[in-house]
């Protein structure tokens, strides 16, 4: 249910409201810092990942029933499992042309059950990587992901390495981010008589406020580049986002790796739509307790701020990168091209609340009304020419 104001959302407890605010004391230092006024993007990067304090780096749920929101390695194993035959295959490739395995390296890894589910299917189809890399920010989902894989993987463990940041030079990998773009911190503008304004984020009276001031020549050009690429018009008043993270994002792992696929998951959709003259508040979302909602002033750190991902300019800051753009579908048409029926097939038992629960999960996964048609899968490379099986079944590169 998405809410137009934060009112009906549960009133945090206590402790929870001592937090944020010790984070709301942290942003109005960065304020401070500033004559007053941070751009959007640095409170959402606060809120979400600072230190103990942030959403992210915090103890909170988040993930599943008893979080706020849940994404698809929650809602049923079949995803990793579907995700493995894909990187069994890169895999395998990687063996027949460099004579190396190769390793996976899983970006922002949540409770780390993705990771189980993907190692425990690995092995099944008898092709391990070298290396199971977890790329992570949160100091606390690193504690989570260690005991997930620990009670549910534990024979597994030691070919999983945490990392803080991507090593120089890796040979051949294969990377996953699922749900991981639309958590990077992204900038908010507006269009006002033609001219563009960012929104900034200050205090008033002690209270956090936002207010939009006329944008850096940078940030003029970023939308100028958009509109020409894209031939958009926004109306006057048209509020959204963009992504200004995504290109260095791309340029430091492209630079790490020699040969490299990326498969990036998310929400998403292409510039035109994004960019929709309908589309008049953009698509920043935030998530409390399953309830969606657009005050991400409240309460800091104590609930998810997220936004869509524009495929076409993860796209095109990949091809500046010089990567292939080597597919780009849906999240149903990847699952079912990796074998998601005869995966289903395999699993029946004679348990009918069994059977029950997994069409429920199948059934979340690729219906077009859940997060079938919404989520898309865009995979990148370097130096790999083998077809991606994920793919085969509906190419929507041309949409982009
Ligand atoms: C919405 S959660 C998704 C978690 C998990 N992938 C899943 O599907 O359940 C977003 C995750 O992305 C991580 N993240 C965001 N930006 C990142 C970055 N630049 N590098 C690595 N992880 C990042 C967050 O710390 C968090 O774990």
């Amino acid at each position: 249910m998405i809410d137009s104001n934060s009112k009906t959302l549960a009133e945090p407890n206590e402790e929870e409201k001592q937090r944020s605010l010790l984070l709301t004391r942290y942003i109005r230092s960065a304020c401070d810092a500033v004559d007053g006024w941070i751009r959007f993007s640095e409170f959402m990067n606060i809120a979400l990942y600072q230190p103990e304090l942030g959403y992210y780096s915090g103890g909170l749920q988040k993930f599943g029933e008893k979080g706020d929101f849940i994404t698809s390695p929650e809602v049923s194993p079949l995803f990793g499992q579907c995700l493995a035959s894909q990187l069994a295959d890169i895999l395998q490739s990687f063996k027949r042309e460099n004579k190396v395995t190769g390793s996976v390296i899983e970006f922002g890894a949540g409770s780390g059950i993705l990771a189980v589910d993907i190692l425990l299917q690995l092995e099944q189809l008898d092709s391990l990587p070298e290396k199971y890399f977890i790329l992570e920010l949160s100091a606390e989902l690193i504690q989570r992901q260690k005991e997930t894989l620990q009670s549910k993987a534990p024979h597994l463990y030691d070919l999983v390495q945490w990392l803080d940041h991507l090593p120089d030079d890796m040979g051949s990998a294969v990377m996953v981010a699922n749900e991981v773009l639309d958590a990077m911190p992204v900038e908010s503008f507006k269009i006002n008589n033609e001219k563009v304004e960012t929104l900034m984020v200050g205090f008033e009276d002690d209270r956090l406020v936002t207010r939009y001031m006329p944008a850096d020549p940078a940030t003029v050009e970023t939308i100028a580049a958009i509109q020409e690429r894209s031939s958009i018009t926004y109306p006057d008043d048209y509020r959204s986002e963009y992504n200004p993270a995504i290109a260095g994002w791309l340029s430091a792992i492209a630079s790490a790796v020699k040969n490299l696929v990326i498969l990036l998951i998310d929400y998403g959709y292409n510039e035109k739509e994004y960019y929709h003259p309908d589309r008049t508040d953009g698509t920043l979302m935030c998530y409390h307790q399953h309830r969606a909602h657009d005050n991400f002033l409240w309460w800091p750190g104590l609930q998810d701020i997220t936004a869509f991902v524009n495929f076409t300019d993860v796209a095109y800051s990949a091809v500046a990168q010089k990567m292939d753009v080597s597919g780009y579908t849906t999240q149903a048409a990847f699952l079912l091209a990796n074998g998601l029926s005869d995966l289903h097939a395999s699993q029946v038992t004679d348990d009918v609340q069994q059977q029950i629960k997994l069409s429920q999960q199948i059934k979340t996964l690729t219906l077009p009304s859940e997060m079938g048609d919404r989520f898309k899968v865009m995979a990148l490379t370097k130096n790999y020419d083998a077809t991606l099986r994920g793919f085969s079944m509906l190419d929507l590169r041309n949409r982009l």
